[in-house]
């Protein structure tokens, strides 16, 4: 019995559509830009580069046919800037917004430059998408909002305070969505994605997330460092679970399913200390120096919560998600590619 996934990449292959992809430079537009053009969509990419880079447009490049990458029209552009919006959703069948300024320490930082991409940003898109009438406004929420509520698993309609800027700024993408639902029709749906990791997700500076971190730490013989005991824990989600989320929801024709938001997870926990184990044991395969490393510990980090699991009951019901990978397949993957 083929998956809705299976069936939906089958019957968008046969009938290509037009995609604009924001943030198509960084980690998880890349990972959509790649899924997208290998089924002979258009796509429409627009990015600033702010953390995005030309290196994960030119490994997708690698990683598709000439005929298929030139389907791609890339607009280096600012969300912040209405026109730059207004131009990439011209013409434009579905939107799934993804650029915005990740990291809740870099929030904390610069709440400024965080809002001005996260909320104005996000605005200006759906103003965009509302005046060119795209089919559908898919949008990159986050698990953040869940803020300081102690529940687990997350359940969506069950949420606390946030507890950084950039936990406001992403709420604000929900409550800003839903009403562009009801004052102009716009149909939205927004996924809160858990702790994503795969290959193309940056390992470098200040406000890089713990896998990759860690993985570069590990390959470089630097420390690792874990915040607080590491017993805190996080529903990680490989990537490509991601990806299958965003053409679900792009295309899913149940209007119930339409104008919500949705967990994209594993509903699966792993502390720190068990993350550490994975990493360090899964490279220690081709490196068998980093057999015995051990990671220090330090303070815990203001803004984080201290555990995460997604219940992923409301997306399998509604849009037919089924997970392909665990955090151990998603590892897999994704140390060869770090490891290259
Ligand atoms: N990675 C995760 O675990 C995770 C978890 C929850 C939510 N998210 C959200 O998913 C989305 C993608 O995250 P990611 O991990 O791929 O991060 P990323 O930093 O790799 O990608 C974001 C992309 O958006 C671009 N961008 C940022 N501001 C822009 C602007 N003003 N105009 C145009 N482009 C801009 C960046 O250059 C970058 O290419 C973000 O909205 C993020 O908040 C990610």
């Amino acid at each position: 019995m083929p998956t809705a996934y299976e069936l939906l990449k089958n019957d968008i292959c046969s009938t290509p559509r037009t995609w604009l992809v924001t943030g198509c430079a960084g980690f998880i537009g890349s990972s959509l830009l790649e899924q997208l053009l290998k089924l002979n969509q258009t796509v429409v990419g627009l990015d600033n580069f702010s953390t995005g880079k030309q290196r994960n447009l030119d490994e997708v490049q690698t990683l598709v046919s000439g005929e298929q990458w030139n389907r791609l029209c890339f607009i280096e552009g600012d969300i912040r800037d209405l026109t730059a919006c207004q131009h990439a959703c011209s013409g434009v069948d579905y939107v799934l917004h993804q650029a915005a300024l990740g990291s809740v320490p870099r929030s904390i930082d610069d709440p400024i430059t965080s809002n001005a991409s996260n909320i104005t940003g996000f605005l200006n898109m759906l103003v965009a998408a509302r005046d060119e009438k795209v089919k559908r406004f898919v949008y990159a929420a986050s698990s953040s909002t869940y803020g300081d509520h102690p529940g687990l698993p997350k359940v969506e309609d069950t949420i606390g305070r946030p507890l950084s800027p950039y936990a406001v700024t992403k709420y604000v993408n929900e409550l800003y969505a839903d009403v562009f639902g009801r004052c102009y029709g716009l149909e939205s749906i927004g996924l809160r994605y858990f702790n994503v990791f795969g290959a193309r997700q940056d390992p470098d500076g200040a406000y890089a997330a713990v896998i990759p971190k860690w993985i570069a730490s590990l390959l470089h013989d630097e420390p690792v460092y874990i915040n607080g005991t590491g017993e805190t824990s996080r529903d990680f989600c490989y990537v490509q679970n991601a990806v299958q989320a965003n053409l679900l929801a792009a295309t899913i024709e149940n209007i119930e399913a339409v104008n919500q938001v949705y967990n994209v997870a594993v509903n699966a926990r792993t502390d720190l200390n068990q993350l550490f184990s994975l990493l360090r044991d899964g490279l220690a395969v081709n490196h068998s120096d980093l057999k015995s490393v051990q990671p220090f510990y330090r303070d815990f980090r203001a803004g984080d919560v201290m555990h995460s699991l997604a219940d992923i009951g409301k997306i399998s019901r509604l849009l037919g998600y089924e997970p392909t990978h665990t955090i151990a397949q998603g590892l897999q993957e994704a140390l060869g590619w770090y490891e290259k």
